[in-house]
């Protein structure tokens, strides 16, 4: 872990790409790890555009605790590292494939959501709006699936499959990618792309990519550094910075 320390400390522009295995220190399941939610093939469906039009309890019965019970889930150690790297001026940003808005409750200001996130919701029927918290009352009130006042099926603004994603967060990722010398890649098993492309935008601008990831990945040889546990990572980062 030495190396990646000691590269982020004397980087000019340092950029993170985390996955769900960050999110797993905090209790939330990841999806391809030896306990994923992927275990489970039905699940590829909850998020999953096809589904949630035919559907739309295939979402909220999968995501009643995981998306829905975010409030009781805390920032884990490798989100309060990431923050802390951010207040020593030593991270640019985190391009992030998480859904739970982990980074920004640790206090991370420079978060790309590539996949979106539920904080807003919209009727599939006639488009308007929704917030969180009205979904999540709507559904504490028993409702099975979150409406709109038409009637149509509230769907949270998280890139489904099937999707395009958000494109401000997207191009704002790849050039912060682009402008890296160091890219962080933490607890993703860079499967889904683009988002898995953006660390090759970085070795292809000259930078270095190191990856923390229990299982291996597939730009686990280009990389300048590979480590397989997390909490070695935060654990690294607090002691370099204390
Ligand atoms: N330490 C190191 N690695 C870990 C840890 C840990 N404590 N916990 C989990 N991991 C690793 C797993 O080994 C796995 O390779 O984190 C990785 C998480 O990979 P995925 O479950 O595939 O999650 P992610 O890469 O974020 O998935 C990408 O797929 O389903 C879609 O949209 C969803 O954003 C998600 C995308
Ligand atoms: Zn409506």
């Amino acid at each position: 872990m030495k190396k990646l320390i000691e590269a982020v400390l004397n980087a000019k522009r340092t950029v993170a790409l985390t996955g769900a295995g960050v999110s797993t220190l905090s209790g939330i399941p990841d999806f391809r790890g030896p306990q994923g939610m992927y275990r489970n093939p039905e699940a590829e469906k909850i998020f999953d555009i096809d589904w949630f039009d035919r559907d739309p309890g295939v979402y909220y019965r999968g995501c009643r605790e995981l998306v829905y019970g975010f409030e009781k889930f805390r920032p884990g150690p490798v989100h309060l590292a990431l923050k802390q790297l951010e207040d020593a001026g030593r991270l640019a940003g985190i391009a992030t494939q998480n859904i739970d808005m982990l980074h920004q409750k640790a206090g991370s200001s420079n978060v790309w959501e590539l996949h979106g996130s539920p904080l807003w919701h919209h009727c599939r029927i006639c488009g308007k709006s929704a917030t969180f918290e009205q979904v999540c009352s709507q559904l504490k009130a028993g409702a099975e699936v979150a409406r709109c006042v038409c009637g149509g099926a509230l769907k949270p603004d998280i890139t489904f499959f099937g999707e395009m994603l958000p494109e401000e967060a997207l191009i704002a990722a790849q050039s912060a990618a682009i402008g890296a010398d160091v890219m962080m890649v933490l607890g993703t098993s860079l499967t889904v792309f683009p988002a898995a492309g953006l660390p090759n935008l970085t070795l292809q601008a000259g930078g270095k990519v190191f990856i923390v990831n229990a299982q291996p990945t597939a730009l686990d040889r280009y990389a300048a550094g590979r480590y397989p546990d997390l909490r070695e990572f935060a654990e690294a980062v607090k002691n370099a910075l204390a």
